[in-house]
């Protein structure tokens, strides 16, 4: 790991400082303590910064640029915003702004949905984790789609400053049978914004998703994902991602790396929340709020990731991006010894502020990479 200089240490120091003693306790307070209420008006206040701000912003929050290259795509540094923060990209030019060197926007379905019932997200302090039950609420893949192209984002024209994923899912009223159809038009929606999409078969807020991580069912989607995909851009097709739930055993991951590689996915996002109930030493949850219905996130899954990502890293020379847990940047460096080549943050992301990106970046700068996913 290299050392950042006294400096950067200062000011990551001074910036976390910040968040957890000003920020946080104001944020966690505001709306009665209702998460989403804050959710809801900083991710749009976040998106009403104008451009000049968000490049000032970006200046002084910048984290050490390392460049990694997986999927065909360089990403500036490689700690990603995971997917479910920005689900509607109400706040595309913030993420590069506080540091990001990618972010995935969605899940998105095809058609609008309202989501669960609130209230849907839980904060477990005592745990350093989330609960979610939000259930895919968006406003549409098309929805999407048109607000990037109006801030002029194509594939592959870098306006964001860093690459662009799009995760996509099927609508909770659509019955598995009939998911290819969503994830198909979904994909025809978001490829010409996205540099990357993600196939989201792993929440488990939509009733029956999960099941679709079946290598039968997985061979069916990705194939004809694949063929979408070369009907929009011959040449260069987007590059598909699928990410998976943490409650797969070693057999059933093996599928998902069989039907991966037979079918052309470019990198596999381990892990979404889980279910499991227990911290990373196997005890109980200490929160009142344990007993929510809905995926956990944040440190209680730190260890449950790192352990698949270490799985793959073994069994697939597919690229692999780390999700869950990455709550410090010691975390992060555990994930890249185990095989990731890129991370993502969501309930770190929460809980530490932008010094987390700037901590992660820099102590994966210089990190070495996972040599079977290196590009040359
Ligand atoms: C409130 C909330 C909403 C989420 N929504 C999505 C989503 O729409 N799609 C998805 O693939 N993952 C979603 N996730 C999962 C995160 O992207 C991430 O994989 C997971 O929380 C583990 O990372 P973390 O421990 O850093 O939060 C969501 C997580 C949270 C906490």
């Amino acid at each position: 790991m290299s050392r950042p200089a006294p400096l950067t240490r200062w000011w990551t120091s001074a910036l976390h400082a910040g968040y957890t003693g000003l920020a946080r306790p104001v944020m966690f307070r505001y709306g009665g303590g209702d998460p989403e209420a804050i959710h809801d008006q900083l991710v749009p206040a976040l998106g009403s910064l104008p451009a000049p701000a968000a490049r000032a912003l970006r200046t002084v929050l910048a984290p050490p640029w390392d460049p990694v290259r997986i999927s065909g795509l360089t990403f500036p540094n490689p700690v990603g915003l995971a997917a479910g923060l920005d689900k509607d990209a109400r706040a595309p030019l913030a993420w590069s702004a506080l540091g990001f060197g990618f972010a995935e926007f969605g899940t998105v379905t095809p058609r609008p949905q309202k989501g669960n019932p609130s209230p849907r997200l839980f904060r477990l302090v005592d745990d350093r984790a989330l609960i979610n039950r939000m259930g895919f609420n968006n406003e549409g893949s098309a929805a999407l789609a048109n607000r990037l192209t109006m801030l002029g984002v194509e594939r592959g024209n870098g306006v964001l400053g860093i690459p662009v994923g799009v995760s996509i899912g099927r609508n909770k009223l659509t019955a598995n049978e009939n998911a290819i159809d969503d994830y198909s038009r979904a994909l025809r929606n978001v490829a010409p914004v996205a540099d990357y999409v993600a196939i989201n078969v792993s929440s488990p807020n939509t009733p029956g998703l999960r099941d679709l991580q079946s290598r039968r069912a997985l061979e069916e989607l990705f194939s004809e994902l694949d063929e979408v995909r070369r009907d929009i851009h011959h040449q260069d097709p987007v590059p598909i991602w699928v990410k998976v739930a943490p409650e797969l055993s070693w057999a059933e991951l093996d599928d998902v790396v069989a039907a991966a590689e037979a079918c052309g996915i470019d990198a596999i996002i381990a892990t979404n929340t889980t279910l499991a109930r227990t911290r990373a030493d196997g005890g109980p949850l200490r929160s009142a709020k344990a007993a929510e219905t809905g995926g956990l996130s944040g440190a209680p899954v730190t260890l449950k990731a790192r352990q698949v990502v270490d799985y793959l890293a073994r069994n697939t020379r597919l690229p692999i991006i780390g999700s869950g847990g990455v709550m410090s940047p010691a975390d992060a460096l555990a994930l890249r010894e185990a095989g990731a080549s890129l991370v993502q943050l969501y309930t770190g992301f929460i809980y530490s502020g932008p010094a987390l990106v700037r901590g992660v970046a820099a102590a994966l700068a210089g990190a070495p990479l996972p040599t079977r996913s290196q590009e040359h």
